[in-house]
C-alpha cells in the first residue's frame, strides 16, 4: 500500500492489473475485470450479455436489493424467484415455471457462500436459453466439485464491500472465459474509452483517446487494489480461519434442539461468509427478533440476511410483489440469524457466543 502510495499513481493503473491477475490466477478464469462495486459487476455483466427494456431476468427473493436492483435500470423486471430448503438458495424448479418468452437471464446467489447447485443451474439455463450471471457476492472462496466459484458460468460478480471475505473497503470483480464479454465489461467500466486509455497519463502511454460508447465510471482504483493484493494473499488462511469457526458452532449447535445449523451439500467448499442458524418452530417461547435482543444485550451484534426483496416497498409498489407470493424465503427470514464469523475472532468470542445461544435456548424453552 505504502509502495502505492509512494508510486503516486493513485486510480486504476498497474495495481489494478496486477490485481486482476492474481485474482484471475487464484480463481482460474481468463478474464478479472476490477470495478468499483459488486453491484457495478452486475450491472456490467448485464450490459454485457444486452438486458433491454422489457426483459425479464429470474434472481432469488431473498438477496440483497443490488441483485434486482440493476435488472431495473434497463426498464427491464426482476422475476423473483422462492428459495430451496436445504441451502435457501434459489429453488430451480420455481424458476423453471416463471420463464416466459421475454426471460433473457438468470442471477443465482450464493447465500452465505454456500454454492447453489450449479449443475442444475447450468442444465436449467441451457434447456431455457438463459445467460447465467452468478452473484458471487459471498462466496469467496467457495467451490462446486473442485472448481472455485467465478469459474463456473458465462460471468460472475465479486464484491469486495467492507463486509466481504476479501474487502477493499468498497470494490468489486467480474469474473468470465469469454473474451467478447470480458472486452465489453473493460470498455463501459471506464467511459466507453478506447482500452487501455487509463494509460494516457503515463510514459507509454498516448494521450489519444477514442469515445466508443456512453459508459459508466465504475473503475478501482490502485490504492483499492494495493489492499485488494494484500487480502487475497491472506484469503486461504481467512477461509481456513472462517471454517473452524463455523465446525465449532455445528459442533455446539447441534445439541441444541433449538436451532438448524447450516446444512452442507457434498462436493462442495462453502465460503463460510455468514454463518446463519434457524430457529426451530415449537421449541422456544420467544420469537427470532427476542433472541437477537438477548443476544444483543449479552454484547454479541448479529445480523439478519435477508428481508427478501417482496416484502419491501419498492418491489411491491412497482413490481406489484406481495406478502405471501414467497412461503420458502418468508419462512427463513422469520427464522434467520447471522451469528458473528471473521477471521480475527477469537475462541473466547466463539465460546461466548456458544453460551450465551446455550443460555438462551435453555432460559425461553417452551
Ligand atoms: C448478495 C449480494 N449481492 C450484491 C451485493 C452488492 O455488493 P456491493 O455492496 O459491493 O455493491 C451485496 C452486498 O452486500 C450482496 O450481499
Amino acid at each position: 500500500m505504502s509502495q502505492t502510495l509512494r508510486a503516486g499513481w493513485l486510480t486504476m493503473g498497474p495495481r489494478t492489473k496486477e490485481f486482476e491477475e492474481a485474482f484471475a490466477r487464484y480463481i482460474g478464469c481468463k478474464h478479472a475485470l476490477a470495478v468499483n462495486s459488486g453491484t457495478a459487476a452486475l450491472h456490467l455483466a448485464l450490459e454485457a450479455v444486452g438486458l433491454r427494456p422489457d426483459d425479464e431476468v429470474l434472481l432469488p427473493a431473498l438477496t440483497f436489493t443490488a441483485t434486482a436492483e440493476v435488472v431495473a435500470y434497463f426498464k427491464a423486471k426482476p422475476v423473483l424467484v422462492d428459495s430451496e430448503r436445504s441451502h435457501f438458495n434459489l429453488d430451480v424448479e420455481d424458476a423453471e415455471g416463471k420463464v416466459t418468452p421475454k426471460t433473457r437471464a438468470l442471477i443465482p446467489v450464493h447465500l452465505a457462500g454456500h454454492p447453489c447447485d450449479m449443475k442444475a443451474v447450468a442444465e436449467f439455463a441451457a434447456s431455457a436459453g438463459l445467460t447465467t450471471i452468478e452473484d458471487a457476492a459471498h462466496a469467496l472462496p467457495a467451490q462446486c466439485e473442485g472448481r472455485r466459484i467465478g469459474t463456473l458460468s458465462p460471468l460472475t460478480a465479486f464484491s469486495f464491500h467492507a463486509t466481504k471475505t476479501l474487502t477493499t473497503g468498497e470494490g468489486g470483480m467480474v469474473t468470465t472465459d469469454d473474451d467478447v464479454l470480458a472486452s465489453r465489461v473493460s470498455l463501459m467500466r471506464l467511459h466507453g474509452m478506447t482500452p487501455d486509455a487509463w494509460k494516457r497519463y503515463s510514459a507509454g502511454g498516448s494521450w489519444r483517446y477514442e469515445i466508443l460508447e456512453a459508459g459508466y465510471k465504475y473503475n478501482l482504483t490502485d490504492i483499492q487494489a494495493a489492499l485488494g493484493l494484500v487480502q487475497l494473499a491472506k484469503c486461504d488462511g481467512m477461509w481456513r480461519r472462517r471454517a473452524a469457526i463455523a465446525e465449532r458452532y455445528n459442533q455446539a449447535f447441534s445439541l441444541l434442539d433449538a436451532f438448524r445449523t447450516p446444512q452442507v451439500a457434498p462436493d462442495v467448499q462453502p465460503a463460510w461468509h455468514l454463518y446463519i442458524i434457524l430457529t426451530e418452530p415449537g421449541t422456544l417461547r420467544i420469537h427470532r427478533d427476542q433472541i437477537i435482543e438477548e443476544l444483543r444485550q449479552r454484547g454479541i451484534g448479529t445480523a439478519v440476511h435477508f428481508i427478501p426483496l417482496h416484502l419491501h416497498p419498492y418491489y411491491q409498489r412497482v413490481w406489484g410483489y406481495r406478502s405471501g407470493d414467497f412461503p420458502v424465503a418468508e419462512d427463513y427470514f422469520e427464522r434467520c440469524i447471522s451469528l458473528p464469523i471473521y477471521p480475527g475472532m477469537t475462541d473466547a468470542a466463539v465460546n461466548r457466543v456458544i453460551e450465551s445461544l446455550g443460555d438462551i435456548a435453555t432460559k425461553f424453552r417452551r
